[in-house]
This record gives C-alpha cells, structure tokens and sequence, in this order.
C-alpha cells in the first residue's frame, strides 16, 4: 500500500512493484497515473469532501484578497508607503454575483459562505445537467442554477473555478469563455492549473482588466519548498499562494483520518473505500447464475467450462444462504454461452442446483 500526497506516482514507479492500493491523501487523483495503476489491477482512492471547508476558507480569503488588494496594501506598507488613497477604491462583495463552476463538496461550501456574505450565487455544474444520483442535482436553497458555463461568466462579478482535472475540464476556462466576463471581474482558481488556460488568462488581465487569484500552478513543485516562478504572478492584479488550499490543522487531521480508515478497512475486509479506478461499464452482455451447494469444485468446474468455451467472466459473486447449504453465483460474462455449453456446465456436477442466463 502506498499513501501519497503530492508526490507524483507515475508508470514507471508501478512497473515492478507488489503495490495493490495508491492512497492519495487528498481529493484530487492527478498526480497519479490511474490508468496505469488500472491496467495493473492495483486501486486507486482518495479522501473525499475531507477539505473541503480548507478549500472554501482560501477561496474566500482570495477573493477578499482581490477586492481589497491585501497583498498589494502589505506590499506598499512593508515597503513604507502610506497610501489610503488608492487601496480606498474597493467593489465589497455584498449584493456582488459569485459564479461558480462545478458544483461537488467544495463549491457547496463556497456557496455557504458567498451567501453569508449576502452575495448572489449563480452555479453551473454537469452534475445539474445528468444527475447521477438523484440528491447530488439538488442546488442549496437560493443558488441560481445556469445551464453553461457561458451563462454564469455573464452574470458573476467573481467567477470561482472548482472543477476536477479531467480530459474535458482541461483549459476549460479559455478564452471563449473569458470573453463572457465583465472587465475588471476577479477569476479565483483553487482547484487545478490545467482547468484555466492561462495564456488566455493572461490577456485578460492585461486586456480586459481581469484581476486573478491562484492557488494552483502547472509548474508547481511536487515537493513541499523548492524554486518557483510563473508569469502571471509579474502582471498587476494576479496574486497567489502556494497550493495551500486543502492545508489546514482541520483539514490535514481529517485527511489523515480518511486514509488510515481507508488502510484500515482494506486490510481488514479486502474492500477499498472511495476506489475511483473500477469501471462503471464493463464488456459484459450476459449474467449466468448458477445455484449450487456450497461444497468445494462447483465454480472451478463452470469456470473451466466457461474458459473452454472462450467465455471472459468480467464480474463475479457469489452468495451464501443461511446455514451455508447453499449459495447462488453470479458471473457476468462477455458473450452469451450457447446452450449446450450451459447443458454440460449443469450436468456436469451434482452440486449444481439449477442455472440460467440473463441478458444485461
Ligand atoms: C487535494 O487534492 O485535495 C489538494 O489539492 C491536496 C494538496 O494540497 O495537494
């Protein structure tokens, strides 16, 4: 078992290894390569909703950061320069429209406390669009829910970013959907660099008066103090922290707890929690059930018949009925047995109760 937070664990780390789990201590998988750990049938899990509150607490900051320029204010005093004057000329938030996009633990908890600071929250998110699970497509009470991401960079004075790292959410903030926000509104980015293309970030802050908050960068170093730059953080009006978002006391005991728990269940029951490499569908088309007595040879026997007959088993199970008499299997299977295959698997071995096939 391997525990990670920022190290990154690419192919090569898995080539040779006995590994059977990759716990990220965190919420974000990017910085493991899930595919190769799939293709190796090792898991892949993380820490869910365990910082999220850390995440909205940093957007928050930023965004007051933005509009009262802080960072710039603690610049000119260090250096000896009163200037009420200019750092006098903030928006405030209240009556202020936030735009977020995505709309999973972290932006539920943005929302909360955008709302406690009487703003308008206008949401775009898929899970709105395709609910998977039926409570997941409901927004809080009060959130204006859009139908693009176009639409709530039109409406919001500050557009947050809370999108996990995927293929399609790669440089999802581009320029075709920068050119929908107002100029002078503020871009806050907690999640992941590569969801904001910040080349088209750059000109809008050079051209639209776009002011930015980052608390992510593509070149960030993987270990925990190192050299950095970047060059947006040269232009006026960007800021940034350094990939701090999910690190608070809270937040790191949390995580902590979710991945000793994950250890924990697994080497005590076999079963992963929060797995995120298992596939939703499979090759399977057909589901044979065979019910048996629970005595030793019955599944090696349909087994080697299916092999046989080319048959690949995808997923299987198999149940134990009160009193350990007898169980029922459930193999799923990539093609469809023909009959006579499933004739010789049931006469085949008299602790085969009865089976048949389901098309899936
Ligand atoms: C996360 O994925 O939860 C955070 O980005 C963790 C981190 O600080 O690396």
């Amino acid at each position: 078992m391997l525990v990670v937070r920022s190290t990154h664990v690419t192919e090569p780390m898995l080539a040779n290894t006995s590994l059977s789990l990759i716990v990220r201590a965190g919420a974000g998988v990017n910085t493991i390569d899930v595919n190769a750990a799939s293709r190796r049938g090792i898991y892949v899990s993380n820490c869910p909703g365990k910082n999220s509150i850390a995440v909205a607490e940093l957007t928050f900051a930023l965004i007051l950061a933005l509009d009262r320029r802080i960072a710039e204010n603690v610049t000119d005093l260090r250096a000896g320069k009163w200037n009420k004057k200019e750092y006098s000329k903030a928006r405030g938030l209240f009556g202020r429209t936030l735009g977020i996009l995505g709309y999973g633990n972290i932006g539920r908890e943005v929302t909360r406390r955008a709302q406690a600071f009487g703003m308008r929250v206008v949401v775009w998110s898929r899970r709105f669009q395709e609910p998977s699970d039926p409570g997941s497509g409901i927004p809080d009470p009060g959130v204006t829910v859009v139908h693009s991401p176009e639409a709530v960079a039109e409406q919001a004075d500050i557009l947050s970013v809370h999108l996990a790292l995927a293929a399609d959410t790669r440089d999802f903030v581009g320029e075709s959907l920068l050119k929908h926000l107002k100029p002078g509104s503020y871009v806050v980015n907690t999640s992941r660099a590569e969801v904001v293309d910040h080349t088209a970030l750059a000109n809008a802050v050079r051209n639209r008066g776009i002011r930015a908050a980052l608390d992510v960068f593509a070149g960030e170093p993987a270990s925990s103090t190192g050299e950095f730059s970047d060059p947006l953080l040269a232009l006026p009006g960007v800021i940034g922290t350094h990939h701090i978002g999910a690190s608070t006391e809270q937040a790191q005991e949390a995580i902590a707890a979710e991945a000793a728990r994950i250890v924990r269940v697994y080497k005590e029951t076999g079963k992963v929690p929060n797995v995120v490499n298992l596939a939703t569908t499979t090759p399977a088309t057909h589901v044979l059930v065979v019910r048996h007595r629970d005595r030793p040879g019955v599944l090696a026997h349909v087994f080697d018949h299916l092999r046989a007959g080319n048959l690949n088993v995808q997923e299987t199970e198999n149940i134990v009925f009160e009193g350990a008499e007898a169980a029922i299997a459930r193999i799923n299977l990539d093609g469809k047995p023909p009959a006579e295959l499933l004739q010789t698997i049931a006469r085949g071995n008299a602790d085969i109760l009865n089976l048949y096939l389901v098309k899936i």
